[in-house]
This record gives structure tokens, sequence and C-alpha cells, in this order.
């Protein structure tokens, strides 16, 4: 099935970025990708928040932002899927072209700027959603709101019923002013509201559920400890490190890499296992972190684990590896574990990561 992937990027490599994900989602939506038949490995089963996650290899946000794909995209291998950016309102985003593929370094600039069909769309296809897989709504906030934090209110009162997790993104950095949410203050603001809300719900009958926070990996020493201490305080179930980077790493040789935007693939790798690093010390392992950012392989996954992550995300490395590429990782994932004398993820969470 790479096999496949070898023919196909050449001609999706010939379309521009956004229009070659819209004809992958369409193949998906329209059953024309394989689903891959392997019986999970029970090494790699990873039990959090009373969820049960076949493998830790998900797919990250902004792949399948209204949640339509999720039929299809339970047959390529993923331990569970995040759909989302989604904002109460429908919203065009940014004007085209923006988003751009950094071939000669493995990365992809986006500036989107959560193009979403809004929350009613999102239920509904939620309210469809494949049974046997994890599914979480990643929610955000429109753009011209003038009460972003009643945005993510809003929308976790409608999905969160619907989903098997919620998660608050207020790291894209396409969005004025959005990455202010992270500052303490806002933070516990908008924490407490939601936790609040969350509160009321589960006393109304709806079911418990966990709420994740996504932070970018462009945070400041006082950033991390802030959050830490929020995220605690209030009892956020998990951390989502993290977004794309507005950082340009002098690396980079592509024609594409002076584009606005939020960077991710390959040349975020560094910068999000070491954001990642320290966040699982400031939270002393006592919360589940999970990693994303540049994740391109097995030997990538099972470094962020060894880090601190309970789980990894990925997104850009499937535009370069094609669609299969979680299933590769946890397979080579499970080889690891194995070969280190591991008998489960958990046991490998944070080896490399000393806690003073
Ligand atoms: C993203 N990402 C993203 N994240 C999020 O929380 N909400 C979103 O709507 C989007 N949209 C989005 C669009 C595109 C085109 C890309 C490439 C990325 C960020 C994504 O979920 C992930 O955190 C980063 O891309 C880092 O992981 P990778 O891509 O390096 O594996």
């Amino acid at each position: 099935m790479m096999t496949l992937y070898r023919i196909a990027r050449p001609l999706l490599f010939c379309v521009d970025a956004e229009k070659a994900h819209g004809i992958s989602l369409q193949a998906l939506k329209n059953g024309l990708l394989p689903a891959v038949g392997n019986a999970p490995d029970p090494i790699l089963g990873v039990d959090l928040f009373g969820l049960h996650f076949p493998n830790p290899v998900g797919l990250a946000a902004g792949y399948d932002k209204n949640g339509e794909a999720l039929a299809g995209l339970k047959g390529l291998g993923f331990g569970f899927l995040e759909a989302g950016s989604i904002t109460p309102r429908p919203q065009a985003g940014n004007p085209k072209p923006r988003v751009f593929r950094l071939v000669e370094d493995a990365g992809v600039i986006n500036r989107l700027g959560f193009n979403s069909k809004g929350l009613e769309v999102a239920a509904a296809n939620f309210a469809a959603r494949p049974q046997g897989i994890i599914v979480g709504a990643n929610l955000g906030a429109n753009k011209e709101s003038p009460d972003r934090i009643a945005d993510y209110v809003t929308g976790m009162r409608r999905l969160a019923p619907l989903a098997s997790y919620v998660t608050v993104n207020i790291s894209s950095p396409n969005t004025p002013g959005l990455r202010a949410l992270q500052g303490r203050a806002e933070l516990e603001e908008l924490l407490g509201r939601l936790t609040e809300t969350r509160r009321a719900m589960i006393a109304a009958g709806t079911a418990p559920f966990p709420i994740f926070l996504k932070v970018a990996p462009d945070l400041t020493q006082a950033d991390i400890a802030d959050i830490a201490a929020v995220v605690r305080e209030l009892g956020i179930d998990a951390l989502i490190c993290g977004n794309t980077t507005i950082t340009r790493p002098t690396s980079l040789r592509s024609a594409a890499k002076g584009e606005a935007g939020g960077l991710s693939g390959q040349p975020l790798k560094p910068i999000a296992l070491q954001t990642l690093k320290e966040l699982y010390v400031a939270t002393k392992g006592e919360i589940p972190l999970i990693g994303a950012g540049g994740i391109q392989n097995a030997a990538d996954a099972y470094a962020r684990i060894r880090a601190g992550a309970s789980l990894i995300q990925l997104y850009s490395a499937m535009v370069y590896k094609g669609p299969y590429l979680a299933e590769e990782i946890a397979r080579g994932l499970a080889k690891r574990l194995r070969a280190d004398g591991f008998n489960s993820v958990r046991d490998a969470v944070g080896v490399d990561t000393p806690l003073a």
C-alpha cells in the first residue's frame, strides 16, 4: 500500500497542497482506501481517561476539520482520531493559497485560519461517526467572536456528548490573539469556565468526558510553569504538545520557507520534543502528555514516548509518506518496545526525562 502512494504522490504534488488535501479527503469519504486488517497488538494498548487506545498513534487535528471522513480514516490503523478545529459559526478562513509544502525540508506551512463548516455540520458528522474508534473533537473560536472563551464553551456543550474527548485548541498561530489565551489569567478563566460547564453537564446527565488542552511548541519557561500550574489546579486531563511553530529554523531550504503561518513536519521535531520534555518535568509526569510535531517514523514516536508522551499524534508526515503511516509506525513501535524489554507503552513513558 505504501507502493501505491509512491505512484499517487507525484500526481498529488502537481496540484496545490490544499487541493491535494481535498482530493485525499474525498478518496477517504468515498471508501477508496482499503482498511488495514491487522488485529491490535496488545503491547501497544494504552488505557487512559476511561478510554482504551488500541495503539498510541493518533491523527492530529487539521486533516479532517469537520469530521466528514471519519469512517474512511478508521481504516488507516490509527489508535485514535481527532477532528477539527471546529468553530461555532461557519467561517471561510484566510485567502488562498494558504497551505505550502516545504518539500526539501519535509515540512508544511499553513495559515488556514480555522476554515470550518461550523458546529452544526460537525455535530451531524459526529453523531454519525463510526463506532469502535476513539474520536476527539478539537474546538476553535471564531475570528470575529467578541467572547472567544464562550466559543469554546459552546463547542464543548454541543460536541462533548458526541465525542470521546474534547480538545481546547488555543495554539493556532493563524487567528490573531488566540495564543494569548495561554497566558496565566486568561487560561485560568478559560479552563475555569470549561471545567465548571463540564461539572454542570455531568450533573445534568452527560456522561463524563476528558478535556485536553493543546498548546504551542513555542513556549517560554514562564509559560510552561503557568500552564502546568493551571492545568493541575483545574483538573484538565491531558496536554497536547503541540501545534505548529511560528519560528523558522535556520536549517530550512525550501522556497516557501518565508510564507507566513505555522510550520509543521520534520523541522518542528526538535522544538516540539524539547517543549514536551519541559512540560513533562513541569507537570512532574502526573498529567498525560500527547506528543505531536514532526513525528516521521517509529523511531520518532518511540523517542517522544520515552521523552514523556503517553500518546502521540501526527499529520504532516502523511503528506510525504502516505495514508498508512500510522499503521507502519505502530508496528515499528511494538518492535522497539519489545527489543528494549518493555511490556507496555506506559512502561516506556518518560524513561528518558528524569524528574528532579
Ligand atoms: C494543522 N494543525 C491543526 N491543529 C489544530 O489543533 N487545529 C487545526 O485546525 C489544525 N489545522 C492544521 C492544518 C494543517 C494543514 C496542518 C499541517 C496542521 C496542527 C496539527 O494538528 C499538528 O499539531 C501539527 O501539524 C504538528 O504535527 P505534524 O504535522 O508535524 O505531525
